[in-house]
């Protein structure tokens, strides 16, 4: 099969660019790097069923591109993610999600592609109810600091309905949770991230208020897993969550990979953002339906990550 992979590489494009080359695919990989790594897209370059393209989605030479190649399953992961691009990238978040999510369905329309949009947990906003279902509506402030990124991919998933009514696209729509894994870059400021990189390099461990505030981690393995099945066995127009059932609390995240890197890092509370949420915390149970389960437990998933920080930062320090 002929899969295009947008935002492919960042860190669970590429993650799922590796399991899709894994079996008889051709990967295209479209990529503007506003947020993705080299070192990720320059992996594949050798292997013939691996073809990368710097395009932004929302540009004309995105559709010129692939109006010419026959695809078969589209993956929309592109939009810059993580609390500081929220600021730093807002119109360009803004733009992946409209203008970019437009050229995308537009593609899948045209090739009878089927379609999978990689939205957000944020999308629930300060979320009403626990765990969180897909049909919760949460509440979102659409002129917060945050608002860039929820709405933007709210408005994604309205657009993804549309092209769906009006022009009977095969497309659906997967929710994301908190990811973690190899991958991540090192310098997303991410709690996981954040914390496995100071406590390697013994800085303090910086916590955003008192840390009381939960999450519920998802190995990205599993998180790559579901995406797969949802494009595979997922119905059209419907929408799945994926993410970790087990909370943890950020204090207790930061002493146990304080505990697990065997670091003398301190920790450091500092200044929380408001509309950060308290808690998050997914139902699964639709893409539980489709055969999915978590498999990679957190300890384990942090030891993963954890030696492939030690190995990167190591390889930074001696170049
Ligand atoms: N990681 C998580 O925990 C999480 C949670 C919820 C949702 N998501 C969603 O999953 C997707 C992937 O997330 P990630 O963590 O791998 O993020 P990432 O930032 O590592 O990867 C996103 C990639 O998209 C590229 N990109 C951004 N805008 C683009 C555009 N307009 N055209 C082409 N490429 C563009 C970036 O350069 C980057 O390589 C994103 O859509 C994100 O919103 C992720």
């Amino acid at each position: 099969m002929n899969i295009l992979i947008t935002g492919g590489a960042g860190f669970i494009g590429f993650n799922l660019v590796q399991q899709m080359l894994k079996t008889k695919n051709r990967v295209f990989v479209v990529d503007s790097m506003i947020t993705g790594s080299s070192e990720n897209y320059k992996k594949y370059l050798k292997d013939p069923n691996y073809k990368f393209y710097q395009i932004a989605i929302e540009s004309a030479e995105f559709l010129k591109t692939f109006s010419k190649i026959n695809i078969d399953r589209i993956y929309n992961l592109a939009c810059p993610t993580g609390p500081p691009n929220i600021k730093i990238y807002g119109e360009e978040i803004i733009n992946a999600c409209t203008t970019g999510m437009q050229n995308t369905l537009k593609l899948a329309k045209l090739k009878k592609a089927k379609y999978v949009y990689t939205s957000s947990a944020e999308i629930y906003g300060k979320p009403l109810y626990f765990p969180q279902a897909e049909n919760d509506l949460g509440l979102v402030d659409p002129q917060g600091w945050r608002a860039n990124y929820e709405e933007g991919k709210r408005i994604g998933e309205t657009i993804l309905a549309m092209y769906v009514d009006k022009y009977d696209v095969n497309a659906l729509t997967v929710r994301f949770f908190n990811t973690y894994g190899p991958g991540m870059s090192l310098s997303d400021t991410r709690v996981v991230p954040r914390f496995i990189k100071q406590a390697l390099l013994g800085e303090e461990i910086t916590i955003q208020g008192d840390g009381t505030q939960s999450r519920a981690l998802c190995y990205v393995d599993d998180s790559v897993k579901g995406l797969i099945l949802a494009m595979e066995k997922g119905k059209k127009r419907e929408i799945y969550n994926i993410g970790g059932k087990t909370e943890i609390t950020v204090n207790n995240l930061a002493n146990l990979i304080i505990k697990m890197t065997k670091s003398k890092s301190k920790i450091k509370y500092i200044y929380r953002p408001n509309h950060d949420s308290d808690r998050r915390l997914p139902n699964t149970a639709k893409i539980e339906s489709l055969g999915w389960k978590q498999t990679i437990d957190l300890k384990e998933g942090l030891k993963r990550m954890i030696e492939n920080f030690r190995e990167r930062i190591y390889k930074q320090k001696s170049n």
